[in-house]
């Protein structure tokens, strides 16, 4: 049993990257697709759905949309959900989760609706053979997503699982850390062509030359061994898997040997540290090195990339003035520099130049990534 091209999927991003995701989705393939809030529609089979979970550096989770219904009130959302075919993906072995989510609707209680459809699945499971699956909240094997928005129910698979910002290689970070998406995103969103030399110097974990560096080259965002949400449910046959597995090997070996400098500073030494042995777990060859952002020299035609310490975790009083200094010094020597700000940080940068402005939710705190001397390909 398969997906077949015509699946509707909703594929999610951090709010503010969806457009970063369409431009990635093109580039993997999938033409069509079509921004909404908080994600990307696009429709797609079992290729689709595998390339994206293994390939897209952007997406947060792959959610394949199985029944929209009107939902007033609980017994509407019993029978739509009582009547889909559960046995088709899940038998009483496999764990199951549920979670839900309502907009400017009368069922707004998301613990209730996501219990609720638990209830209606499980009890379509006894009917069926007369067992029923275990809840595992942390780890099950197929996740249900309940949106109800406006009176209207989506149902909707976990085909990714776990979210796809993990992906494997950052076993330790710093203290405000960006997530591998948006790290992936904002280097989209600023223009860097893939080969210029890229530069952080305030590189922390190392997320942004991590992914900036696995990115130009090609690499899949994902490890070839880790194992999605659809490769658990019952459906995904030994043809499917055959299926599945071939699009990864044919991801896997489009990636480049070669590709652009792209390399990270920070003044703790043991956050380089932890940056370079990130690297190292990713298979990239981004490199690290201790310097004050004060003291950072950049290569010809480099593109700077960074997210300075700001908000509640981090005191940033000391970074601005250094930072403003460094941004216009940079910029007049012909330098794009972006950074992830928070709404209210100080005005920086040249006076004379104003910098494209790209709104977008660090977590809960909205940000821009802002971008003086915009790259032009030569
Ligand atoms: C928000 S963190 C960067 C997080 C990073 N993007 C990641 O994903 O892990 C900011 C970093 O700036 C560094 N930093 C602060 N002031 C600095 C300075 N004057 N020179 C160099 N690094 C500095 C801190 O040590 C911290 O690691």
């Amino acid at each position: 049993m398969s997906w077949d091209r015509d699946t509707p999927l909703f594929i999610t991003a951090a709010a503010g990257t969806e457009v970063a995701l369409k431009a990635e989705l093109r580039d993997l393939g999938l033409s069509g697709a079509k921004g909404a809030r908080g994600g990307v529609r696009v429709r797609g089979g079992l290729e689709a759905i595998t390339r994206v979970c293994y390939r897209s550096r952007i997406a947060v989770r792959v959610l394949i949309e199985i029944a929209d219904f009107p939902c007033g009130d609980e017994r509407a959302l019993d029978k739509g959900v009582g009547a889909l075919p559960w046995d088709r993906w899940l038998t009483p072995e496999h764990t199951l989760a549920v979670r839900a989510t309502s907009r400017a609707s009368r069922l707004d209680h998301t613990g209730f609706v996501a219990q609720r459809t638990k209830d209606a699945i499980v009890d379509a499971q006894r009917r069926v053979c007369g067992f029923r699956s275990s809840v595992d909240k942390k780890d099950p094997d197929l996740g249900v997503v309940v949106r109800i928005d406006r009176d209207r129910a989506t149902v909707s698979l976990d085909a990714s699982g776990a979210s796809l910002h993990r992906r494997g290689w950052r076993l330790e970070d710093g203290p405000a850390p960006l997530k591998e998406t948006l790290a992936a995103a904002a280097l989209r969103i600023s223009g860097w062509d893939r080969e210029r030399p890229l530069v952080d110097p305030l590189c922390g974990a190392g997320t942004l030359p991590i992914e900036a560096e696995l990115w130009a080259r090609g690499v899949p965002a994902q490890r070839a061994e880790r194992r999605f949400g659809f490769e658990r449910w019952a459906d995904h046959d030994e043809d499917a898997a055959a299926r599945a597995a071939r699009e990864r090997a044919s991801g896997a070996a489009r990636a480049k040997e070669d590709g652009p400098s792209c390399r990270g500073s920070d003044a703790d030494p043991q956050i380089v540290e932890v940056a370079a042995a990130n690297a190292e777990r990713a298979g990239s060859r981004a490199t690290f090195s201790v310097a004050d952002l004060r003291d950072v020299e950049l290569e010809e035609g480099a593109h700077v990339i960074a997210n300075p310490p700001y908000g509640e975790r981090l005191d940033a009083t000391d970074v601005w003035a250094p930072l403003d200094a460094a941004v216009t010094r940079w910029w007049s020597r012909g330098h794009p520099v972006s950074l992830l700000l928070p709404d209210d940080a100080p005005r920086l940068g040249p006076d004379s130049e104003a910098p494209l402005r790209h709104a977008l939710f660090n977590g809960a705190l909205r940000c821009h990534l802002v971008t003086w001397g915009k790259p032009t390909k030569d």
